[in-house]
């Protein structure tokens, strides 16, 4: 089975049981999300609707949705571990539960027509109970049943987590089987489904479930998460007023167990990538397995985040996109390559993936002139910092020595430190991280008259920056016309980011004008409405905004009068006079026909 053919079959199961396909979501999460840096499961973008907020596809969703995890980048190389990966989930909101969900699991899992995996060969775990929540006996119920109905009957594993006769359902407590997306959110008890890959090796019997996924011979393939509660900032944990659904099937892993392969680097999705390394580099994957998984993972990853908007920089997102994209440059150098690289791996990445998600299509020019200008700018000093690095490697590094090389040679502390490790020598981290803190006070005490605005709280700022740009694109199309559209937008608490179709440069009569106009709407104090109406009723409103969702639900529309009207998930200042003096900083070209402006409230 192909990855897409996998994609396809399982959106397909899931419209066939009342759910709304939706897109996946960016990599980037919302603006008013800071929890994580990048989208990590399917859930992620649904929180509020986990919450309670209604979603405009309805009570039931489904999706494939791109993540990136970055907890396990120094994992990559090892046999299972990506920062990169699509995730199949299907929701419920305070719609079905466990029952449903179990039962579809397994019939998607093992139907004929669908998946076609041996029953035989599925183990499941449940919640064991932790902290005042009992065990799942509703779940471990369901299964059996389940189980029963495909002529298995099977039952429920004790303490010691043994497997044998027909013990199929193992409960584990919450470091297993309860999940929640970071610190705080929506979360609960899961089911995770596991396949035995190695059936060849016998029945198995008297074996340890944790010993059996440790050798992977189990591998998880689905997780169904039972979200009924919420933790909250203080540690507790609150039932919450809907019942919800959360999936997560992981399309590489899922790909890999379908087609009998090892593990994930054995698919389609990496075979493409390694033959494209193995091109340019001369060299064979068999012996070189660790480089040649990491540029594959890092540069699809890179793709990706250049795709949805990221771009190379030394601050959160911008230092992982960065640090990733020169672990592959090196990791290409360790393998001989001395010319750029990474964007004919990312044209491969494009290949493999934009039959699915678009945006690489659209976006390749962009994405490729990014790892380009990337390369060129750490191929400058990559040589000269490698020989400085070997200079000082015959001892331990310390953290004045690795700042030297972040701060001259563009040497993430992950290089050094990998460079390290592969030496068996240690890099003083917290030295570095004093070297590294030394130098930003300097630098901030040098810019300190630029903030300002430092009693209102980040996220005011935020939603006023954000009422401010949906005032100045309505400026913008009043002035240069109304082929301006938004192209993309991007908040941080100083300023605001907009990007927009047009075709040549602003003039500063034009500037000057679009700064007043904005000006003359906070100067009339007009009320920022915001109402929910469904698709066809915005559109005949005349607002502006994406009109993709196909489901007649409702969606947000915001309005400032009649000046601005926009379909938009907020937040919004309540009314333009809240947001103080608007100036325009900067207009630039952003890529062929789009202009990007950056300004700030004062
Ligand atoms: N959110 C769950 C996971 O990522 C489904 O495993």
């Amino acid at each position: 089975m192909t990855a897409q053919e996998l994609r396809e079959k399982f959106l397909k199961f899931f419209e066939s049981k009342g759910h709304a396909i939706i897109p996946s979501a960016s990599l980037v999460p919302r603006e008013t999300d800071a929890s994580v840096l990048f989208t990590t499961a399917g859930m992620h973008p649904l929180v509020p609707y986990l919450l309670g907020e209604k979603h405009p596809g309805g009570t039931r969703v489904a999706n494939v949705q791109k993540c990136v995890r970055t907890g396990d980048i120094d994992d990559v190389g090892d046999n299972r571990h990506n920062t990169f990966f699509e995730m199949l989930g299907n929701w419920s909101f305070g719609d079905y539960f466990k029952k449903e969900a179990i039962v579809w699991s397994f019939e998607f899992l093992t139907g004929k027509e669908w998946l076609g995996l041996d029953p035989q060969r599925i183990y499941v775990t449940v919640f064991e109970g932790e902290d005042n929540i009992p065990r799942d006996e509703e779940a471990i119920k369901i299964w059996k049943e389940t189980f029963a109905k495909a002529g298995m009957e099977v039952s429920v594993a004790g303490k010691d987590g043994i497997i044998k006769d027909n013990i199929r359902i193992i409960p584990l407590g919450s470091d297993d089987n309860f999940w929640i997306a970071g610190a705080t959110g929506p979360c609960g008890g899961d089911t995770e489904m596991f396949y035995d890959t190695r059936p060849v090796e016998g029945k198995i019997d008297g074996q340890k479930f944790s010993d059996l996924v440790d050798s992977f011979r189990l591998i998880e393939i689905w997780n169904d998460v039972f979200m009924e509660f919420e933790k909250k900032a203080d540690g507790s944990v609150e039932k919450l007023a809907q019942q919800n659904v959360d999936t997560g099937m992981g399309v590489e892993r899922t790909l890999a167990v379908l087609n009998g392969k090892e593990n994930v680097f054995e698919t389609e999705l990496f075979q493409q990538l390694f033959a494209k390394i193995s091109e340019i580099s001369g060299k064979d994957y068999e012996g070189n397995e660790k480089s040649f998984r990491i540029i594959a993972d890092h540069i699809k990853a890179s793709t990706f985040m250049i795709a949805d908007g990221v771009e190379p920089s030394n601050v959160q997102r911008g230092y992982v996109l960065r640090r990733i994209i020169r672990r592959a440059i090196r990791h290409g150098k360790q393998l001989g390559v001395e010319n750029n690289f990474t964007k004919n791996i990312s044209e491969a990445v494009v290949r493999i993936y934009k039959d699915f998600y678009q945006e690489l299509e659209n976006n390749k020019n962009k994405i490729f002139a990014e790892l380009e200008k990337e390369e060129n700018k750490f191929r400058e000093t990559l040589e000269k910092g490698l020989k400085e690095f070997n200079k000082i490697a015959a001892k331990n590094i310390s953290g004045k020595e690795a700042f030297d090389l972040y701060q001259t040679y563009g040497f993430p502390f992950e290089i050094t430190k990998e460079l390290a490790d592969e030496k068996g020598l240690q890099v003083d981290e917290k030295g570095f991280q004093e070297e590294l803190q030394k130098h930003q006070e300097l630098s901030r005490t040098a810019s300190a008259g630029a903030f300002k605005g430092g009693l209102q709280s980040q996220d005011e700022q935020t939603a006023r920056l954000h009422t401010a740009t949906h005032l100045l694109q309505a400026a913008l199309r009043e002035i240069l016309g109304p082929h301006v559209y938004q192209k993309g937008s991007n908040i941080t608490p100083e300023r605001l980011r907009f990007d927009f179709s047009h075709h040549e440069k602003m003039t500063p009569e034009q500037i000057q004008k679009a700064e007043e106009l904005v000006n003359e709407k906070i100067r009339e104090n007009i009320p920022v409405v915001c109402e929910e109406m469904t698709v066809v009723e915005a559109k005949e409103k005349g607002a502006l905004g994406v009109f993709e969702s196909k489901y007649g639900e409702k969606v947000k529309v915001y309005s400032a009068g009649e000046f601005s009207k926009e379909i938009c998930g907020g937040p919004h200042a309540g009314n333009t006079g809240e947001l103080g003096y608007f100036k325009i900083k900067k207009e630039e070209a952003s890529s062929a026909g789009v202009r990007r402006i950056k300004a700030v409230l004062e």
